[in-house]
């Protein structure tokens, strides 16, 4: 179950009831998926085949078309990382600036970890979502985020679209970061 702390005072939000009702606050999709289902081989593995991005697509179809139907997600695709990505050290200097995407950034995870940073309203400020897997979650379009890994540095994630095409992250200054 994800994990929340918000960045102004270091609070922790913890608990499925606490952490649910906080991302709805927030505006945040949150759900959990079973893992359980997943094939064993298939939870701790980071380099993955296109047999093994398949088939876990084919375990969460059931999830992914339900999530897809309510929110208008047309396509999706498993993304890995981990050290044996090349230029991992570049993707997170990367994907540590605070950005907007003219979509929702949706993520599942099914392996390893993740963090989402989210500005949430004026209250809360900058907090973070400590993920695990079967955590998923959904940024809203033009929310200002960034995404980073936790010190293991590796995980597996399903991605949904509207369009992918889209899916492009701009900018966002913010000086109250
Ligand atoms: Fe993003």
């Amino acid at each position: 179950m994800a994990s929340i702390v918000l960045r102004k005072t270091l609070d922790r939000i913890s608990g499925e009831e606490n952490v649910k009702h906080f991302l709805k606050e927030q505006g945040v999709l949150y759900e959990h998926w079973d893992t359980t289902k997943l094939p064993e081989y298939l939870r701790d593995s980071f380099i993955l085949s296109d047999e093994d991005k398949a088939k876990i697509l084919e375990t969460f179809d059931a999830d992914i078309q339900s999530l897809a139907q309510r929110h208008g997600y047309k396509n999706w695709d498993i993304v890995a990382l981990s050290d044996a990505t090349p230029n991992l050290d570049e993707l997170l200097k990367k994907f540590q600036q605070v950005h907007v995407h003219t979509e929702d950034e949706v993520r599942a995870i099914t392996a390893g970890n993740g963090i989402f940073t989210i500005k949430g309203n004026q209250a809360a400020g900058y907090f973070d979502v400590e993920l695990v897997p079967g955590d998923v979650i959904s940024v809203p379009v033009n929310t200002p985020h960034f995404f980073t890994l936790v010190e293991n540095r590796r995980v597996v994630a399903v991605r949904l679209f509207i369009d992918a095409a889209a899916w492009v992250a701009h900018p966002y200054e913010d000086p109250e970061f």
